[in-house]
């Protein structure tokens, strides 16, 4: 066993953050970002890159699918909401485009998607719920990706229907989400009920059993813990008050991991 302390910066890291109108991004820090899809202008996080080209790989998708945003700075976004304002006007931008710090594409774990065509719009671009894109929309949970304004969920997210923008999640996570048929506001609330240490979630994927559990935010100098040292985990803060915690059982040597991206 070995103690880690969980720090205040720590709750604004990591996976599974919450970013939405309530709840923005205090501490900018997208780690390593890296391009995508054969060396293109669009950066995701170096997991979520790495993710995202497995799947396309199964399904030849850079073939068929562009992408059109990933990382954006806050000053990337703002002037996407300028320029949407003064084109669409306030309601269609307020649906469309995130207030500026408030955006899950400044985290680097988002990516918009379009079918490759002739022209594409960059806001709204085209991901039917049919060949090539629905085929990557169905794989996208077993490679940690989710389909984050689904459509009549746009009370709960705060955004409109967005067939087109993905976001990491990781794997266990995002299959979670799908078979629970949640948003990542409701998983968020969800998870809560899984507490650190006496009752986790316990999925299996693969023949590797995993635990999801929460761990509030107990004392903002560091909440400590205890954690076995032999499993393979991850800590995510939830960009709130709390830590998501996923435990891979039997699934290395004696080997611990601790992942923050
Ligand atoms: N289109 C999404 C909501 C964004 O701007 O982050
Ligand atoms: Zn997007």
């Amino acid at each position: 066993m070995k103690t880690l302390t969980l720090t205040n910066k720590q709750l604004h890291l990591g996976n599974l953050i919450l970013v939405n109108k309530e709840h923005g991004i205090l501490k900018p820090s997208a780690g390593t970002l890296v391009p995508v899809a054969y060396q293109s202008d669009t950066l995701l996080q170096r997991q979520a890159a790495a993710l995202l080209e497995n799947l396309m790989e199964q399904i030849d998708g850079w073939q068929y699918i562009v992408p059109v945003s990933g990382w954006r700075s806050t000053h990337e976004q703002q002037q996407i909401w300028d320029d949407s304002l003064a084109e669409n006007g306030l309601e269609f931008t307020q649906t469309y485009v995130a207030v500026p710090g408030h955006s899950e594409h400044q985290t680097g774990l988002a990516i918009d998607l379009a079918l490759r065509q002739e022209h594409i719009d960059f806001i709204c671009p085209e991901f039917p719920y049919e060949g090539i894109c629905q085929k990557f929309r169905e794989m996208a949970p077993d490679y940690g990706y989710i389909e984050r304004y689904p459509k009549g969920r746009e009370a709960v997210t705060g955004i409109g229907h967005e067939p087109w923008h993905f976001r990491y999640v990781g794997v266990p996570h995002a299959k979670i989400m799908t078979e629970n048929n949640l948003v990542l506001e409701e998983y968020m609330d969800f998870i809560k009920d899984y507490e650190y240490g006496s009752k986790p979630y316990i999925l299996s994927i693969n023949g590797r059993e995993i635990s999801v559990s929460y761990l509030p935010m107990t004392n903002t100098n560091g909440t400590r813990l205890m954690i076995d040292d032999t499993l393979i985990y991850s800590i995510s803060g939830n960009n709130i008050d709390g830590f998501i915690m996923t435990e891979w059982r039997h699934a290395h040597e004696n080997k611990a991991e601790l992942m923050w991206a």
